[in-house]
Protein backbone atom coordinates (compact mmCIF):
# COMPACT_ATOMS: atom_id res chain seq x y z
CA UNK A 1 0.00 0.00 0.00
CA UNK A 2 2.50 2.31 1.37
CA UNK A 3 4.13 1.45 -2.60
CA UNK A 4 1.07 2.82 -4.42
CA UNK A 5 1.05 6.08 -1.95
CA UNK A 6 4.72 6.32 -2.94
CA UNK A 7 4.09 6.45 -6.30
CA UNK A 8 1.13 8.59 -6.72
CA UNK A 9 3.07 11.55 -4.44
CA UNK A 10 5.83 10.84 -7.09
CA UNK A 11 3.50 11.78 -9.97
CA UNK A 12 1.95 14.32 -8.50
CA UNK A 13 5.54 15.75 -7.57
CA UNK A 14 6.54 15.41 -11.10
CA UNK A 15 3.49 16.90 -12.80
CA UNK A 16 3.66 19.70 -10.70
CA UNK A 17 7.31 20.34 -11.01
CA UNK A 18 6.86 20.35 -14.64
CA UNK A 19 3.96 22.88 -14.62
CA UNK A 20 5.78 24.86 -12.47
CA UNK A 21 9.26 24.73 -14.84
CA UNK A 22 7.17 24.79 -17.99
CA UNK A 23 5.47 28.55 -16.41
CA UNK A 24 8.89 29.67 -15.15
CA UNK A 25 10.61 29.01 -18.87
CA UNK A 26 7.71 29.89 -21.40
CA UNK A 27 7.64 34.03 -22.70
CA UNK A 28 4.65 34.96 -23.25
CA UNK A 29 3.43 38.68 -24.78
CA UNK A 30 3.31 41.45 -22.34
CA UNK A 31 -0.20 42.16 -21.07
CA UNK A 32 -1.82 43.82 -17.98
CA UNK A 33 -0.75 42.21 -14.96
CA UNK A 34 -3.62 39.14 -14.50
CA UNK A 35 -5.16 38.86 -11.49
CA UNK A 36 -5.65 35.55 -9.27
CA UNK A 37 -8.31 33.13 -10.74
CA UNK A 38 -10.23 35.99 -12.75
CA UNK A 39 -7.39 37.06 -14.77
CA UNK A 40 -8.03 40.62 -16.46
CA UNK A 41 -11.34 39.99 -16.47
CA UNK A 42 -12.61 42.80 -14.69
CA UNK A 43 -10.50 45.27 -16.52
CA UNK A 44 -12.21 45.10 -19.21
CA UNK A 45 -14.64 48.49 -18.65
CA UNK A 46 -18.00 48.47 -21.09
CA UNK A 47 -16.72 46.91 -24.24
CA UNK A 48 -13.75 44.19 -24.41
CA UNK A 49 -12.47 45.21 -28.36
CA UNK A 50 -12.80 48.92 -26.97
CA UNK A 51 -9.95 47.52 -24.11
CA UNK A 52 -8.05 45.72 -26.82
CA UNK A 53 -7.65 48.72 -28.59
CA UNK A 54 -6.35 50.65 -25.99
CA UNK A 55 -3.99 47.67 -24.97
CA UNK A 56 -2.33 47.90 -28.47
CA UNK A 57 -1.15 51.42 -27.46
CA UNK A 58 0.26 50.67 -24.30
CA UNK A 59 1.54 46.72 -24.93
CA UNK A 60 2.65 47.03 -28.86
CA UNK A 61 1.30 44.46 -31.96
CA UNK A 62 1.33 41.52 -29.52
CA UNK A 63 -0.26 41.38 -26.31
CA UNK A 64 -1.31 38.65 -23.66
CA UNK A 65 -4.81 38.85 -21.89
CA UNK A 66 -6.13 36.50 -19.20
CA UNK A 67 -9.43 36.15 -18.99
CA UNK A 68 -10.22 33.23 -15.82
CA UNK A 69 -7.70 30.68 -16.59
CA UNK A 70 -8.07 31.04 -20.72
CA UNK A 71 -5.05 32.71 -21.99
CA UNK A 72 -5.83 35.13 -24.96
CA UNK A 73 -3.20 37.02 -27.17
CA UNK A 74 -4.34 40.05 -29.84
CA UNK A 75 -1.98 40.36 -32.40
CA UNK A 76 -2.04 43.86 -34.78
CA UNK A 77 -0.04 44.10 -37.46
CA UNK A 78 0.38 41.96 -40.76
CA UNK A 79 3.84 40.73 -39.84
CA UNK A 80 1.82 39.07 -36.99
CA UNK A 81 -1.10 38.05 -39.48
CA UNK A 82 1.41 36.45 -41.93
CA UNK A 83 2.91 34.12 -38.75
CA UNK A 84 -0.72 33.55 -38.23
CA UNK A 85 -1.91 32.57 -41.35
CA UNK A 86 1.65 31.22 -42.86
CA UNK A 87 3.75 29.66 -40.42
CA UNK A 88 1.33 28.31 -37.79
CA UNK A 89 -2.04 27.98 -39.59
CA UNK A 90 -2.73 24.42 -39.09
CA UNK A 91 -1.79 24.83 -35.25
CA UNK A 92 -3.99 27.93 -35.48
CA UNK A 93 -7.20 26.76 -37.13
CA UNK A 94 -8.94 25.43 -33.94
CA UNK A 95 -12.03 27.10 -32.18
CA UNK A 96 -12.82 28.02 -28.37
CA UNK A 97 -16.63 26.77 -27.63
CA UNK A 98 -18.02 28.28 -24.79
CA UNK A 99 -20.49 26.09 -23.41
CA UNK A 100 -23.73 27.85 -25.08
CA UNK A 101 -21.75 27.48 -27.70
CA UNK A 102 -21.06 24.36 -27.80
CA UNK A 103 -24.94 23.88 -27.23
CA UNK A 104 -25.78 25.41 -30.46
CA UNK A 105 -23.44 23.88 -32.73
CA UNK A 106 -23.85 20.37 -30.86
CA UNK A 107 -20.34 20.41 -29.80
CA UNK A 108 -19.01 21.83 -33.47
CA UNK A 109 -20.97 19.64 -35.52
CA UNK A 110 -21.16 22.30 -38.42
CA UNK A 111 -17.97 24.33 -39.78
CA UNK A 112 -17.81 27.54 -37.91
CA UNK A 113 -17.71 25.88 -34.08
CA UNK A 114 -15.70 22.60 -35.06
CA UNK A 115 -12.15 22.41 -34.50
CA UNK A 116 -9.60 21.81 -37.36
CA UNK A 117 -10.61 17.63 -37.86
CA UNK A 118 -10.90 15.22 -40.47
CA UNK A 119 -15.13 16.63 -39.73
CA UNK A 120 -13.80 19.84 -40.86
CA UNK A 121 -12.05 19.50 -43.55
CA UNK A 122 -14.62 17.46 -45.33
CA UNK A 123 -17.36 20.42 -44.32
CA UNK A 124 -15.24 22.72 -45.68
CA UNK A 125 -14.63 21.40 -48.55
CA UNK A 126 -18.16 20.55 -49.29
CA UNK A 127 -18.62 24.54 -49.16
CA UNK A 128 -16.59 25.17 -51.09
CA UNK A 129 -16.41 23.07 -53.83
CA UNK A 130 -19.94 22.72 -53.91
CA UNK A 131 -21.75 25.43 -51.86
CA UNK A 132 -19.65 28.10 -53.17
CA UNK A 133 -19.02 26.94 -56.72
CA UNK A 134 -18.62 29.34 -59.11
CA UNK A 135 -21.28 28.04 -60.79
CA UNK A 136 -23.78 27.56 -57.82
CA UNK A 137 -22.80 31.23 -57.50
CA UNK A 138 -23.54 32.47 -61.19
CA UNK A 139 -27.23 30.09 -60.80
CA UNK A 140 -27.81 32.12 -57.95
CA UNK A 141 -27.37 35.46 -59.13
CA UNK A 142 -31.25 36.07 -60.37
CA UNK A 143 -31.79 36.13 -56.67
CA UNK A 144 -29.43 38.23 -55.64
CA UNK A 145 -30.30 41.05 -58.64
CA UNK A 146 -34.46 39.99 -57.39
CA UNK A 147 -33.53 41.02 -53.92
CA UNK A 148 -31.42 44.27 -54.32
CA UNK A 149 -34.15 45.25 -56.94
CA UNK A 150 -36.92 44.75 -54.28
CA UNK A 151 -34.94 46.69 -52.16
CA UNK A 152 -34.53 49.80 -54.59
CA UNK A 153 -38.61 49.69 -55.11
CA UNK A 154 -39.27 49.39 -51.42
CA UNK A 155 -37.19 52.57 -50.68
CA UNK A 156 -39.07 54.15 -53.99
CA UNK A 157 -41.88 53.83 -52.28
CA UNK A 158 -41.11 54.89 -49.11
CA UNK A 159 -39.11 58.30 -50.28
CA UNK A 160 -42.01 59.56 -52.90
CA UNK A 161 -44.47 59.04 -50.58
CA UNK A 162 -46.15 62.60 -49.90
CA UNK A 163 -45.99 61.63 -46.03
CA UNK A 164 -42.35 61.31 -45.89
CA UNK A 165 -41.55 64.71 -48.00
CA UNK A 166 -37.97 65.60 -47.59
CA UNK A 167 -38.13 63.41 -44.33
CA UNK A 168 -35.04 60.88 -43.84
CA UNK A 169 -35.32 57.14 -44.28
CA UNK A 170 -32.97 54.80 -41.65
CA UNK A 171 -30.95 53.33 -44.55
CA UNK A 172 -30.19 50.37 -42.19
CA UNK A 173 -34.28 49.07 -42.62
CA UNK A 174 -33.63 48.40 -46.22
CA UNK A 175 -30.42 46.78 -46.12
CA UNK A 176 -31.29 43.92 -43.50
CA UNK A 177 -34.59 43.09 -45.17
CA UNK A 178 -32.51 42.45 -48.48
CA UNK A 179 -29.89 40.79 -46.70
CA UNK A 180 -32.43 38.56 -44.96
CA UNK A 181 -34.58 38.13 -47.59
CA UNK A 182 -31.00 37.21 -49.94
CA UNK A 183 -29.50 35.16 -47.05
CA UNK A 184 -32.68 32.75 -46.24
CA UNK A 185 -33.67 32.46 -49.89
CA UNK A 186 -30.29 31.15 -50.48
CA UNK A 187 -30.28 28.62 -47.20
CA UNK A 188 -33.47 27.52 -47.28
CA UNK A 189 -34.68 28.02 -50.76
CA UNK A 190 -37.94 30.32 -50.19
CA UNK A 191 -38.96 33.54 -49.48
CA UNK A 192 -40.27 34.33 -46.57
CA UNK A 193 -41.59 37.89 -46.94
CA UNK A 194 -45.09 38.01 -49.24
CA UNK A 195 -45.25 40.51 -51.97
CA UNK A 196 -47.41 42.74 -49.54
CA UNK A 197 -44.21 43.45 -47.29
CA UNK A 198 -45.52 40.50 -44.65
CA UNK A 199 -42.91 38.28 -43.30
CA UNK A 200 -44.42 34.41 -42.89
CA UNK A 201 -44.77 32.27 -39.99
CA UNK A 202 -41.70 30.55 -40.72
CA UNK A 203 -39.84 34.40 -41.36
CA UNK A 204 -40.86 35.79 -38.34
CA UNK A 205 -39.99 31.83 -36.09
CA UNK A 206 -36.02 32.35 -37.95
CA UNK A 207 -36.10 36.17 -36.40
CA UNK A 208 -37.13 35.16 -32.88
CA UNK A 209 -34.51 32.06 -33.26
CA UNK A 210 -31.76 34.52 -34.31
CA UNK A 211 -32.80 37.06 -31.31
CA UNK A 212 -33.58 34.17 -28.82
CA UNK A 213 -29.80 32.59 -29.54
CA UNK A 214 -28.07 36.23 -28.91
CA UNK A 215 -30.24 36.61 -25.39
CA UNK A 216 -28.68 33.04 -24.67
CA UNK A 217 -24.94 34.12 -25.85
CA UNK A 218 -25.16 37.71 -24.04
CA UNK A 219 -26.28 36.18 -20.58
CA UNK A 220 -23.58 34.02 -20.79
CA UNK A 221 -20.53 35.89 -21.76
CA UNK A 222 -21.06 38.52 -18.89
CA UNK A 223 -20.27 35.88 -16.37
CA UNK A 224 -16.78 35.36 -14.88
CA UNK A 225 -16.99 31.81 -14.07
CA UNK A 226 -17.25 30.91 -17.91
CA UNK A 227 -13.65 31.30 -18.00
CA UNK A 228 -12.92 29.45 -14.81
CA UNK A 229 -13.55 25.89 -16.25
CA UNK A 230 -13.02 24.62 -12.65
CA UNK A 231 -15.96 26.80 -11.29
CA UNK A 232 -18.37 25.88 -13.97
CA UNK A 233 -19.95 23.28 -12.40
CA UNK A 234 -21.24 25.41 -9.73
CA UNK A 235 -23.31 27.40 -12.35
CA UNK A 236 -25.06 25.25 -14.38
CA UNK A 237 -26.19 26.68 -17.79
CA UNK A 238 -30.10 26.79 -17.99
CA UNK A 239 -30.06 23.56 -19.79
CA UNK A 240 -33.85 24.04 -20.26
CA UNK A 241 -34.05 27.25 -22.04
CA UNK A 242 -30.95 25.93 -24.59
CA UNK A 243 -32.89 22.64 -25.51
CA UNK A 244 -36.21 24.64 -25.95
CA UNK A 245 -33.98 26.91 -28.40
CA UNK A 246 -32.20 24.28 -30.24
CA UNK A 247 -35.73 21.79 -30.29
CA UNK A 248 -37.37 24.95 -32.06
CA UNK A 249 -34.52 25.99 -34.37
CA UNK A 250 -34.34 21.58 -35.34
CA UNK A 251 -38.46 21.76 -35.70
CA UNK A 252 -38.19 24.51 -37.87
CA UNK A 253 -35.34 23.45 -40.29
CA UNK A 254 -37.10 19.97 -40.38
CA UNK A 255 -40.49 21.34 -41.40
CA UNK A 256 -38.93 23.57 -44.58
CA UNK A 257 -36.89 20.24 -45.52
CA UNK A 258 -40.16 18.20 -45.62
CA UNK A 259 -41.88 21.04 -48.04
CA UNK A 260 -38.93 20.89 -50.55
CA UNK A 261 -38.87 17.04 -50.57
CA UNK A 262 -42.75 17.01 -51.26
CA UNK A 263 -42.69 20.04 -53.61
CA UNK A 264 -39.73 17.37 -55.58
CA UNK A 265 -41.94 14.46 -55.51
CA UNK A 266 -44.22 16.51 -57.29
CA UNK A 267 -42.19 18.28 -59.90
CA UNK A 268 -40.06 15.20 -59.89
CA UNK A 269 -37.33 18.03 -60.26
CA UNK A 270 -34.28 16.66 -58.30
CA UNK A 271 -31.92 19.93 -58.92
CA UNK A 272 -32.25 23.28 -57.12
CA UNK A 273 -29.84 25.93 -56.05
CA UNK A 274 -30.59 26.63 -52.26
CA UNK A 275 -28.16 25.50 -49.97
CA UNK A 276 -31.12 23.11 -47.88
CA UNK A 277 -31.50 20.97 -51.26
CA UNK A 278 -27.61 20.97 -52.23
CA UNK A 279 -26.90 19.78 -48.89
CA UNK A 280 -30.03 16.89 -48.45
CA UNK A 281 -29.06 15.70 -52.34
CA UNK A 282 -25.29 15.39 -51.35
CA UNK A 283 -26.36 13.77 -47.64
CA UNK A 284 -25.37 10.20 -48.31
CA UNK A 285 -22.00 10.79 -51.03
CA UNK A 286 -20.60 12.98 -47.70
CA UNK A 287 -22.15 11.25 -44.87
CA UNK A 288 -23.69 14.47 -43.49
CA UNK A 289 -25.46 13.66 -39.93
CA UNK A 290 -29.01 15.84 -39.83
CA UNK A 291 -27.31 17.59 -37.29
CA UNK A 292 -24.57 18.88 -39.46
CA UNK A 293 -26.96 19.74 -42.06
CA UNK A 294 -28.57 22.02 -39.63
CA UNK A 295 -26.08 23.20 -38.09
CA UNK A 296 -24.40 24.58 -41.24
CA UNK A 297 -27.30 26.10 -42.83
CA UNK A 298 -27.77 28.12 -39.51
CA UNK A 299 -24.27 29.15 -39.06
CA UNK A 300 -24.93 30.34 -43.24
CA UNK A 301 -27.49 32.83 -41.74
CA UNK A 302 -25.80 34.09 -38.90
CA UNK A 303 -22.50 34.88 -40.80
CA UNK A 304 -23.90 36.08 -43.96
CA UNK A 305 -26.29 38.16 -42.82
CA UNK A 306 -25.33 40.93 -40.45
CA UNK A 307 -21.80 41.07 -42.25
CA UNK A 308 -23.26 41.96 -45.62
CA UNK A 309 -25.64 44.68 -44.24
CA UNK A 310 -22.92 46.46 -42.06
CA UNK A 311 -20.64 47.00 -45.02
CA UNK A 312 -23.11 48.53 -47.45
CA UNK A 313 -24.32 50.53 -44.16
CA UNK A 314 -20.44 51.75 -43.80
CA UNK A 315 -19.40 52.76 -47.47
CA UNK A 316 -23.37 54.32 -47.52
CA UNK A 317 -21.91 56.88 -45.20
CA UNK A 318 -18.85 57.67 -45.92
CA UNK A 319 -20.23 58.09 -49.48
CA UNK A 320 -22.59 60.57 -47.79
CA UNK A 321 -20.39 62.14 -45.48
CA UNK A 322 -18.16 62.68 -49.21
CA UNK A 323 -20.40 64.01 -51.71
CA UNK A 324 -17.32 64.23 -54.29
CA UNK A 325 -16.50 60.21 -53.83
CA UNK A 326 -20.46 60.08 -54.24
CA UNK A 327 -20.80 62.11 -57.78
CA UNK A 328 -17.74 60.10 -58.90
CA UNK A 329 -19.29 56.39 -58.50
CA UNK A 330 -22.52 57.76 -60.45
CA UNK A 331 -20.54 59.43 -63.16
CA UNK A 332 -18.46 56.14 -63.71
CA UNK A 333 -22.21 54.45 -63.55
CA UNK A 334 -23.60 56.78 -66.17
CA UNK A 335 -21.14 56.62 -68.29
CA UNK A 336 -21.22 52.49 -68.31
CA UNK A 337 -24.34 51.83 -68.07
CA UNK A 338 -26.68 55.16 -68.80
CA UNK A 339 -29.93 55.97 -67.13
CA UNK A 340 -32.80 53.68 -69.41
CA UNK A 341 -31.53 50.00 -67.62
CA UNK A 342 -30.61 49.14 -64.44
CA UNK A 343 -27.10 47.89 -62.95
CA UNK A 344 -26.60 43.81 -63.00
CA UNK A 345 -23.51 42.03 -62.07
CA UNK A 346 -22.30 41.57 -65.80
CA UNK A 347 -21.07 45.26 -65.27
CA UNK A 348 -18.81 45.02 -62.59
CA UNK A 349 -15.84 44.30 -64.36
CA UNK A 350 -16.37 47.83 -65.70
CA UNK A 351 -17.08 49.46 -62.96
CA UNK A 352 -13.45 49.76 -61.00
CA UNK A 353 -14.40 52.99 -58.60
CA UNK A 354 -17.72 51.20 -57.57
CA UNK A 355 -15.29 48.00 -56.81
CA UNK A 356 -12.65 50.41 -54.73
CA UNK A 357 -15.56 51.65 -52.87
CA UNK A 358 -16.39 48.60 -51.81
CA UNK A 359 -13.18 47.39 -50.93
CA UNK A 360 -12.25 50.45 -49.37
CA UNK A 361 -15.27 50.06 -47.11
CA UNK A 362 -14.12 46.55 -46.14
CA UNK A 363 -10.88 47.94 -45.34
CA UNK A 364 -11.82 50.80 -43.04
CA UNK A 365 -14.90 49.41 -41.92
CA UNK A 366 -14.66 45.48 -41.46
CA UNK A 367 -17.83 44.14 -40.38
CA UNK A 368 -15.55 41.79 -37.77
CA UNK A 369 -12.81 44.22 -37.05
CA UNK A 370 -11.65 41.28 -34.86
CA UNK A 371 -11.55 37.66 -36.77
CA UNK A 372 -13.44 34.87 -34.59
CA UNK A 373 -11.09 33.66 -32.41
CA UNK A 374 -8.76 30.61 -33.41
CA UNK A 375 -7.55 28.68 -30.97
CA UNK A 376 -3.91 26.57 -30.70
CA UNK A 377 -3.99 23.02 -30.71
CA UNK A 378 0.08 22.87 -30.15
CA UNK A 379 2.69 25.32 -28.68
CA UNK A 380 3.43 27.64 -30.99
CA UNK A 381 5.76 30.93 -31.64
CA UNK A 382 4.34 34.29 -32.58
CA UNK A 383 6.65 37.59 -33.07
CA UNK A 384 9.27 35.65 -30.21
CA UNK A 385 6.60 34.88 -27.96
CA UNK A 386 5.70 31.61 -26.85
CA UNK A 387 1.89 30.45 -27.89
CA UNK A 388 0.90 27.94 -25.55
CA UNK A 389 -1.42 24.95 -26.80
CA UNK A 390 -5.29 26.26 -26.18
CA UNK A 391 -4.90 29.65 -25.98
CA UNK A 392 -7.08 31.77 -28.08
CA UNK A 393 -5.59 34.32 -31.17
CA UNK A 394 -7.46 37.45 -31.56
CA UNK A 395 -6.47 38.86 -34.79
CA UNK A 396 -7.42 42.39 -35.03
CA UNK A 397 -8.02 43.20 -38.84
CA UNK A 398 -9.20 46.30 -38.65
CA UNK A 399 -6.08 47.51 -36.42
CA UNK A 400 -4.12 46.02 -39.25
CA UNK A 401 -6.07 47.94 -42.31
CA UNK A 402 -5.19 51.11 -40.47
CA UNK A 403 -1.72 50.49 -39.88
CA UNK A 404 0.32 54.19 -40.87
CA UNK A 405 2.92 51.83 -41.42
CA UNK A 406 1.69 49.93 -44.10
CA UNK A 407 -1.10 52.37 -45.25
CA UNK A 408 -0.79 55.87 -46.23
CA UNK A 409 -3.60 57.92 -44.34
CA UNK A 410 -4.92 54.78 -43.25
CA UNK A 411 -8.22 56.67 -41.01
CA UNK A 412 -8.95 58.40 -44.77
CA UNK A 413 -11.92 56.88 -46.90
CA UNK A 414 -10.00 56.98 -50.16
CA UNK A 415 -10.82 54.43 -52.75
CA UNK A 416 -8.71 55.67 -55.45
CA UNK A 417 -5.58 54.01 -53.20
CA UNK A 418 -6.80 50.83 -54.61
CA UNK A 419 -6.89 51.91 -58.32
CA UNK A 420 -3.24 52.90 -57.39
CA UNK A 421 -2.54 49.86 -55.97
CA UNK A 422 -4.55 46.64 -56.60
CA UNK A 423 -4.76 44.74 -52.96
CA UNK A 424 -6.31 41.14 -52.45
CA UNK A 425 -8.32 40.91 -49.85
CA UNK A 426 -9.23 37.01 -50.25
CA UNK A 427 -6.29 36.35 -47.75
CA UNK A 428 -3.48 36.80 -49.69
CA UNK A 429 -2.32 39.81 -48.93
CA UNK A 430 -2.05 40.08 -44.76
CA UNK A 431 -2.30 44.18 -44.68
CA UNK A 432 -5.90 43.66 -45.78
CA UNK A 433 -8.15 40.49 -44.17
CA UNK A 434 -11.83 41.35 -44.21
CA UNK A 435 -12.72 37.80 -44.84
CA UNK A 436 -9.78 35.98 -42.45
CA UNK A 437 -7.17 33.94 -43.98
CA UNK A 438 -5.76 30.33 -44.47
CA UNK A 439 -8.08 27.44 -43.14
CA UNK A 440 -10.56 29.36 -41.71
CA UNK A 441 -10.90 32.00 -44.42
CA UNK A 442 -14.58 32.68 -45.17
CA UNK A 443 -15.73 30.43 -47.88
CA UNK A 444 -19.05 33.21 -48.40
CA UNK A 445 -16.22 35.67 -49.20
CA UNK A 446 -17.09 35.94 -53.16
CA UNK A 447 -20.96 36.10 -52.52
CA UNK A 448 -20.82 38.49 -49.83
CA UNK A 449 -18.34 40.54 -52.26
CA UNK A 450 -20.84 39.99 -55.17
CA UNK A 451 -23.63 41.47 -52.71
CA UNK A 452 -21.86 44.35 -51.22
CA UNK A 453 -21.28 45.51 -54.45
CA UNK A 454 -24.66 45.12 -56.00
CA UNK A 455 -26.24 47.03 -53.53
CA UNK A 456 -24.11 49.51 -53.53
CA UNK A 457 -24.13 50.64 -57.53
CA UNK A 458 -27.94 49.85 -56.98
CA UNK A 459 -28.51 52.16 -54.57
CA UNK A 460 -25.59 54.86 -56.22
CA UNK A 461 -27.10 54.55 -59.36
CA UNK A 462 -31.20 55.06 -58.44
CA UNK A 463 -30.28 57.66 -55.90
CA UNK A 464 -28.61 60.54 -54.52
CA UNK A 465 -27.95 60.24 -50.88
CA UNK A 466 -27.46 63.71 -48.27
CA UNK A 467 -27.18 63.92 -44.80
CA UNK A 468 -30.82 63.74 -42.76
CA UNK A 469 -32.44 67.13 -42.56
CA UNK A 470 -30.18 69.55 -40.35
CA UNK A 471 -26.82 67.66 -40.23
CA UNK A 472 -23.95 68.43 -41.51
CA UNK A 473 -21.74 65.52 -43.36
CA UNK A 474 -19.23 65.82 -40.54
CA UNK A 475 -21.93 65.43 -38.05
CA UNK A 476 -22.51 61.68 -38.95
CA UNK A 477 -21.77 59.71 -35.87
CA UNK A 478 -19.01 57.11 -37.40
CA UNK A 479 -17.86 55.34 -34.00
CA UNK A 480 -19.06 51.54 -34.14
CA UNK A 481 -21.32 49.57 -31.94
CA UNK A 482 -17.72 47.76 -30.85
CA UNK A 483 -19.78 44.53 -31.04
CA UNK A 484 -18.40 41.19 -32.41
CA UNK A 485 -19.79 42.62 -35.96
CA UNK A 486 -19.05 45.86 -35.48
CA UNK A 487 -22.11 47.96 -36.82
CA UNK A 488 -22.84 51.96 -36.67
CA UNK A 489 -23.29 53.13 -33.32
CA UNK A 490 -26.08 55.24 -34.60
CA UNK A 491 -27.95 53.91 -37.54
CA UNK A 492 -27.45 56.13 -40.63
CA UNK A 493 -29.99 58.16 -41.44
CA UNK A 494 -30.15 60.08 -45.26
CA UNK A 495 -32.25 62.08 -47.38
CA UNK A 496 -33.24 60.13 -50.83
CA UNK A 497 -34.01 61.10 -54.25
CA UNK A 498 -34.43 59.09 -57.25
CA UNK A 499 -32.21 60.14 -60.12
CA UNK A 500 -33.36 57.92 -62.82
CA UNK A 501 -36.71 57.71 -64.71
CA UNK A 502 -40.06 55.50 -62.42
CA UNK A 503 -40.09 52.80 -64.47
CA UNK A 504 -36.47 51.32 -63.47
CA UNK A 505 -37.35 51.04 -60.10
CA UNK A 506 -39.66 48.24 -60.29
CA UNK A 507 -38.81 44.51 -58.51
CA UNK A 508 -37.41 42.41 -60.98
CA UNK A 509 -38.68 39.15 -59.63
CA UNK A 510 -37.48 35.55 -59.97
CA UNK A 511 -38.17 32.35 -58.47
CA UNK A 512 -35.94 29.47 -58.76
C1 LIG B 1 -19.11 41.11 -46.59
C2 LIG B 1 -19.43 39.89 -46.28
C3 LIG B 1 -18.66 38.97 -45.37
C4 LIG B 1 -17.56 39.22 -44.60
C5 LIG B 1 -16.81 40.53 -44.42
C6 LIG B 1 -17.23 37.97 -43.92
C7 LIG B 1 -16.16 37.81 -43.04
C8 LIG B 1 -15.85 36.63 -42.41
C9 LIG B 1 -14.80 36.48 -41.47
C10 LIG B 1 -13.86 37.59 -41.02
C11 LIG B 1 -14.78 35.18 -41.06
C12 LIG B 1 -13.90 34.56 -39.97
C13 LIG B 1 -12.59 34.06 -40.48
C14 LIG B 1 -11.77 33.50 -39.33
O1 LIG B 1 -12.29 32.97 -38.36
O2 LIG B 1 -10.55 33.63 -39.40
C15 LIG B 1 -15.84 34.50 -41.75
C16 LIG B 1 -16.12 33.17 -41.61
C17 LIG B 1 -17.23 32.57 -42.15
N1 LIG B 1 -18.13 33.15 -43.01
FE1 LIG B 1 -18.05 35.03 -43.79
N2 LIG B 1 -18.10 37.01 -44.30
C18 LIG B 1 -19.00 37.56 -45.20
C19 LIG B 1 -20.03 36.93 -45.84
C20 LIG B 1 -20.40 35.63 -45.62
C21 LIG B 1 -21.51 34.98 -46.25
C22 LIG B 1 -22.45 35.65 -47.26
C23 LIG B 1 -21.58 33.71 -45.75
C24 LIG B 1 -22.56 32.62 -46.03
C25 LIG B 1 -23.71 32.77 -46.63
C26 LIG B 1 -20.47 33.55 -44.82
C27 LIG B 1 -20.19 32.40 -44.12
C28 LIG B 1 -19.09 32.23 -43.30
C29 LIG B 1 -18.80 30.99 -42.59
C30 LIG B 1 -19.63 29.71 -42.63
C31 LIG B 1 -17.62 31.19 -41.88
C32 LIG B 1 -16.87 30.21 -41.00
C33 LIG B 1 -15.66 29.64 -41.75
C34 LIG B 1 -14.81 28.70 -40.93
O3 LIG B 1 -14.84 28.73 -39.70
O4 LIG B 1 -14.08 27.93 -41.56
N3 LIG B 1 -19.78 34.74 -44.76
N4 LIG B 1 -16.48 35.40 -42.57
Amino acid sequence: MDSIYQLCFSILFLVISYRIFKKLTIRLPPGPCPRPIVGNFYDIKLHKFECFNRWVQHYGPIFSVWFGSSLNVVISNSELAREVFKENDQQLADRCRSRSIAKFSKSGKGLLWADYEPHYVKVKNICVVELFSPKRLEALRPIREDEVTAMVESIFKDCTNPVNRSKSLVVRKYLEAATFNNITRLVFGKRFEGVDGVMSEQGLEIKATLANRLELIESESKAVWEHIRWLRWLFPLDSKAFAKHVARRDALTLQIMKEHSLAHQKSGETVKQSFIDALVTLQEKYDLSDDTITSILWEMVIMGMDTIATSVEWAMAELIKDSRLQKKAQIEMDQVIGSDRIITEWDFSNLPYLRCIAKEALRLHPPTPFLLPHRASSQVKLGGYDIPKDSNVHVNISAIARDPAVWKNPLEFRPERFMEEDVDMKGHDYRLLPFGAGRRVCPGAQYGLNLVTSMLGHLLHHYNWTPADGLMPEDIDMEDSMELVAQMRTPLQAIVAPRLPDHLYKRVAVDL
